[in-house]
């Protein structure tokens, strides 16, 4: 065993799942930023619980958490603030008798595909949905085939059903999209390649539909359907959870600052309009997520955070503010997470170690001191390396060209105990 940042690195078990399948069954349903892959969601569960225990997930994202609960035989309840997030962790983790999609689908196929036919024969036009600046994120022909899906989508009565076939939506909004696809902020496709993006929007859609209603076949034949999970859109600065209900909670939270890190209201934004989600929150979902906005500061019990908020506002006294906005919320949660949990019970963080102006942000460290002060016991501190991730490997802070700073390119696993 080597020391490294005072944690040790357990070099006899491989946490990177370097070359592993993290899409597999439903977990490939959508993406989605900063997804936990499924094989460390899995290894925590099948330490930490046992069949029957109740696992929460208050920051779930897209479920996949949620989803190897379910496969393991647990219980499990996900809390997400963006409720893009609700929807397709709600498809993820629902096992749905493939058969009965299959009815459903022939039917809305039939419907959507003749209207698509006569739009595009011009039998008769449709007024595209209204959506901010839609001229520029979608071309015309493109919203319309659109509006038609959405259309037959609002007729789907089964809930089940329609987190299923609005995942599918989601993601096919996505694909036609004047959007870069290989971003999760937003950014339009440059003019060369948006001169040539026609997508042929009822094939991509049929597309997305039979693969997934492929992988739910497999799902369904895998899942026990003797647990519950129950998907909630709500706020892990309050839990809606009974004290001492929870066996288990495994957890990667954001990482604060939507600007220089992941936005996850960015990338909800346009399938969040498309599904015609509440506008208010969707638009705004940076803003109420942890460390998006002012709150009241407390006197966090953490020395390590004192060091790190101290060099930051050296360089930055508004970063320094932001970071501890951040930290004031995680510490909201976790007090939330230690009466959430019974005694006995562990905690689970996946975190990545940010830099705010070049200072690194011991997050993983942080986390342990805060919750100690608590109550909670640290049991170990697991360092992973991330094989290939999505956000660049390196950015310029300042935005001075030349200069670069490497982003997160490991993670911690902090395990604690209640
Ligand atoms: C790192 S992502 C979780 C990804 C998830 N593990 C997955 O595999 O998809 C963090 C999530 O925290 C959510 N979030 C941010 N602030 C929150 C809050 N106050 N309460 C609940 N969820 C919040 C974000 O919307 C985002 O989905």
């Amino acid at each position: 065993m080597k020391k490294t940042d005072e944690f040790m690195i357990l070099n006899e078990e491989d946490w990177s799942f370097a070359g592993e399948d993290t899409k597999y069954l439903t977990h490939g349903f959508h993406p989605y930023p900063a997804r936990m892959i499924p094989q460390i969601a899995n290894r925590l569960i099948t330490r930490y619980s046992k069949p029957g225990d109740l696992v929460l997930d208050p920051f779930c994202g897209s479920g996949g958490v949620l989803v190897e609960a379910r496969l393991l035989g647990r219980n499990s309840v996900g809390i997400d603030i963006n409720p893009l997030a609700i929807i397709i962790a709600r498809a993820k983790t629902t096992p749905i008798n493939p058969k009965l999609i299959l009815s459903s689908w022939r039917e809305l196929k039939e419907k959507i595909g003749e209207d698509i036919r006569s739009l595009r024969f011009r039998e008769f036009d449709v007024e595209p949905l209204r959506i901010p600046n839609i001229s520029y994120w979608f071309k015309p022909q493109v919203a319309k085939e659109l509006t038609i899906i959405r259309h037959f989508l609002d007729g789907v009565e089964d809930s089940d059903l329609y987190h299923f076939f609005a995942t599918c939506f989601s993601v096919t909004v996505r694909e036609v999209s004047n959007l870069r696809t290989d971003e999760f902020k937003i950014y339009r496709l440059p003019p060369e390649k948006l001169e040539k993006h026609n997508p042929n929007v009822f094939q991509i859609f049929v597309e997305n539909v039979e693969e997934r209603i492929r992988r739910m076949a497999e799902f369904y034949g895998l899942a026990p359907k003797d647990v519950a999970c129950d998907v909630l859109l709500g706020d892990s600065r309050k839990l809606p959870l009974k004290n001492g209900s929870v066996d288990l909670v495994v957890t990667s939270p954001p990482y604060g600052d939507s600007r220089t890190t992941v936005a996850y209201g960015q990338f909800s934004k346009f399938s969040s309009l498309w599904l015609g989600l509440d506008e208010n929150i969707v638009t705004n979902v940076d803003k109420i997520s942890l460390g998006g906005g002012l709150r009241k500061f407390k006197n966090l019990p953490s020395e390590t955070l004192h060091t790190t908020i101290e060099e930051i506002s050296r360089r930055s006294k508004e970063r320094a503010r932001e970071t501890l906005w951040y930290f004031t919320d995680l510490f909201e949660c976790l007090e939330q997470l230690h009466g959430a949990l019974r005694r006995g019970g562990y905690c689970c963080f996946v975190v990545g170690n940010r830099t705010v102006r070049r200072v690194q942000v011991p997050t993983d460290k942080i986390i342990v001191e805060l919750g100690e002060n608590l109550g909670f016991k640290h049991i170990t501190t697991i360092y992973r390396r991330i094989p290939s991730k999505r956000m660049p490997w390196e950015n310029a802070p300042e935005n001075i060209p030349g200069e670069r700073c490497k982003t997160i390119s490991g993670e911690s696993i902090v395990i604690l105990a209640c």
